[in-house]
């Protein structure tokens, strides 16, 4: 994927692992936004997926193709036990998390604080190449605590490389792993493009991609001016209408406006399905709160899926409803400013 992409210039545009965000319905729902866009699991810990409930962990649509799991472990065995364990699920792709800095992330040792340890790393991508049968990348950020970015990133990146890493996605900027919440560590270390943008020019043989407070699909494009791939998290669960702009303006294919009434039929159908195994209707709908951001009546959809849809017993009427209260006529054209990229 990451190969035909840098050998044909053509660009990526992916949704970003996000642990409780970024779970099967999240990605069904984005999946009908976007035919393209390359999709991440939340992180999933080695662990888990040897011991736990891996059905549950692992399992997902079809349809949600092409979707990369991220792993999240420190143990080379571990990481490739799991490997082999997720290759009967057929994912596109692994990932491995050195990006995260969670205190949970932090007492297992891996996550963000790997960046401390480039040459683990680099072992530990080597004994994932070995099993997996599909792209392994690694999704990091440009440093951590006082480490001094322009130095250690090009040797992370160096010995990444050098170990086979397929691609590797960048969150522009530091996590801080003592005194800052996950949370803060997504928003207060200042975002450095320009060394992410110079991690590419150095590594031009190498897909690299750029990850960090990217707003909207104008952003987006001009990332790509420079980057192999451009990675929205926040942006694109927040403001998922934004995805349905993405093959038009990112890829140049597929068309330029939604068929919201065939989401609506086809978001029914999934969750009529989620309900009967045994699921219930929020799971599916908590994800599609964001749809309608811009459009009159976006408010009511909202509102009827947060309060109707959490009832106990509550059906797919409820997405109608929601649906029923947004001017879909009015705003169901993509919006101006995403049409503008496909030039
Ligand atoms: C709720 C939430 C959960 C996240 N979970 C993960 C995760 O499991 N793995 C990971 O690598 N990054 C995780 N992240 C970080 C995102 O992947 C991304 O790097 C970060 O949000 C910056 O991108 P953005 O500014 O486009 O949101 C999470 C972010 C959020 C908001």
């Amino acid at each position: 994927m990451y190969a035909d992409a840098l050998k044909h210039g053509q660009k990526i545009f992916a949704v970003a692992p996000m642990i409780d965000w970024t779970d099967r319905h999240c990605r069904f729902l984005h999946r009908q936004l976007s035919r393209q866009a390359l999709l991440y699991t939340e992180m999933v810990v080695a662990d888990a997926i040897i011991h736990g409930p891996r059905q549950r962990l692992l399992s997902y649509s079809p349809e949600e193709h092409p979707v990369a799991l991220q792993l999240g472990g420190s143990d080379a065995g571990k990481l490739s036990e799991a490997i082999r364990i997720a290759a009967d699920y057929g994912y596109d792709e692994i990932n491995l998390n050195v990006g995260c800095p969670s205190d949970r992330v932090q007492s297992g040792t891996f996550g963000a604080c790997l960046m401390r340890d480039a040459g683990h790393v680099a072992d530990l991508v080597s004994a994932m190449k070995t099993v997996a049968t599909v792209p392994v990348t690694v999704k990091c950020r440009i440093g951590v605590d006082d480490q001094e970015p322009a130095e250690v990133l090009p040797d992370f990146l160096r010995r990444m490389i050098g170990a086979g890493a397929d691609a590797i996605w960048i969150h522009a900027r530091k996590a801080w792993l003592q005194g800052l919440s996950p949370k803060e560590n997504r928003e207060i270390p200042p975002l450095d493009y320009d060394l992410v943008y110079r991690m590419k020019r150095e590594n031009p043989d190498v897909f690299v991609g750029i990850n960090g407070g990217i707003a909207d699909l104008d952003q987006a494009a001009s990332h790509l001016k420079v980057m192999d791939g451009v990675m929205l998290g926040r942006a694109a669960y927040q403001n998922a209408g934004l995805l349905a702009g993405v093959d038009a303006a990112v890829t140049g294919t597929g068309p330029a406006e939604v068929d919201w009434l065939a989401l609506r039929d086809r978001m029914m159908a999934y969750a009529e399905g989620v309900i009967a195994a045994g699921g219930r209707l929020h799971h599916v709908t908590r994800h599609m709160v964001g749809l309608f951001q811009g459009f009159a009546g976006a408010r009511r959809f909202r509102q009827i899926l947060s309060a109707e849809a959490t009832r106990p017993g509550a059906g797919v009427e409820v997405i109608a409803a929601a649906f029923a209260a947004v001017d879909i006529e009015a705003g169901s054209r993509v919006q101006p400013e995403e049409k503008k990229l496909a030039g």
